[in-house]
């Protein structure tokens, strides 16, 4: 079985040429289809703190960057912006900021957590209010169940590869691959909807890294996936040693990522799967490309302008001059343009939780 799976992951994951590429963009549409529908969801992505304890190699905001300045958004900017979100249309919003463990910070995602919810609950004639969605890192168990009780239904924890080996060449030596393991089971014990994901096109990082990646996200049960190309960050250790080679493989990184996202749609079937902003940092287009492939959810950022350019993960990060009225725009002609429809007043949570659910005994 094993075997057969793997066989069939890998011919989807490195189809090139026309006809087998346009083969599995019919396929996958097709399926998206059949499983998800054909709209998609908007979750507004509020970057709210650039400070993190972490030092990973690839990314932008790493503690060691120091040529960061650092913020945290204040509650009122927060909730404001979470609020215009809402009265846009927005199902709803992701909290999105770097790893900080100490009680006052959790505190204050908590504190902002029940504050959106009951301001949006109060404002929605449906008495729902916003899907909130969080993703702040490893946290205890302690601390994620206190993010659920406030409000919280879906946490963003990318696993970055699921080789523990590959995992350890672009993190520090204090990092444990089993800990980020451990931590989405604690989210899935909990109730959370899960979202997980990788980057692609990492050093040595082969088909059969990224066949492996999608049967982990299979046998995790995960429940949405943000998968996008590693892009180099010039101020990064990574940046530093792997930027010439992945210059030159910029136009394979960008093909293996699309064609990730139809391997996750084909095999997966039910789960959301988000076109991510790091598409469009290496192909304008990139955003559409990833729903011509299989994608259902967009997240546009809707952090306010000022803080943008201190939120770059990555090179080239597109929007960081737009507010997020543009954004919105900009992403909803994307969207029409692939002959799709952005769903509106709509959580869109992913099918793949309420059939997990459906089999879980009481
Ligand atoms: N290129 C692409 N994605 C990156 N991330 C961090 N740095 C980079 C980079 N240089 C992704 C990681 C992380 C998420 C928040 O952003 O996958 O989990």
């Amino acid at each position: 079985m094993k075997k057969d799976a793997d066989n069939f992951l890998r011919s989807i994951i490195s189809a090139c040429g026309d006809a087998e590429l346009s083969g599995i963009r019919a396929k996958s549409e097709r399926i998206t289809s059949e499983f998800v529908g054909d709209k998609v969801y908007f979750r507004g992505v509020i970057e709210f703190s650039n400070t993190c304890e972490k030092d990973c190699f690839y990314c932008g905001i790493r503690k060691s960057n120091h040529r960061l300045s650092r913020y945290l958004m204040s509650k009122e900017e927060i909730v404001r912006q979470a609020m215009w979100a809402f009265d846009n249309g927005y199902g709803s919003v992701v909290l999105q900021g770097g790893e900080v463990k100490d009680r006052d910070f959790i505190g204050f995602v908590v504190n902002l957590l029940s504050e959106i919810k009951k301001k949006s609950v109060k404002k929605d004639p449906k008495g729902k209010g916003l899907a909130l969605v969080v993703s702040v890192g490893e946290q205890k168990k302690k601390t994620y169940e206190e993010f659920f009780q406030a409000g919280a239904h879906r946490y963003l924890l990318r696993i970055e590869t699921s080789d523990p080996k590959l995992y350890s060449k672009i993190h520090p030596r204090n990092r444990s691959f089993r800990k980020r393991v451990k931590c989405l089971e604690a989210l899935k014990e909990i109730g959370f909807q899960v979202g997980s994901g990788v980057m692609i096109g990492l050093p040595s990082q082969t088909i059969e890294d990224l066949v492996n990646d999608v049967l982990f996200f299979k046998e995790r049960d995960i429940d949405m996936i943000g998968m996008g190309p590693y892009v180099v960050h010039k101020d990064t250790p990574l940046g530093k040693i792997y930027g010439g080679e992945w210059n030159s493989k910029k136009n394979e990184i960008f093909q293996l990522s699309l064609n990730m996202i139809a391997a996750c749609r084909i095999f997966l079937k039910d789960v959301n799967i988000a076109s991510t902003t790091a598409l469009q940092a290496m192909n304008p287009a990139g955003r559409e490309l990833g729903l011509m492939y299989g994608a259902n959810v967009i997240m546009p950022i809707i952090t306010p302008k000022e803080y943008r350019s201190r939120y770059l993960l990555y090179d080239n990060k597109p929007c960081i001059d737009e507010d997020a009225l543009q954004c919105m725009t900009c992403l909803t002609r994307r969207v029409n343009s692939t002959g799709k429809e952005v769903a509106l007043y709509e959580w869109g949570d992913p099918v793949h939780f309420s059939r997990r659910q459906a089999k879980t005994p009481k």
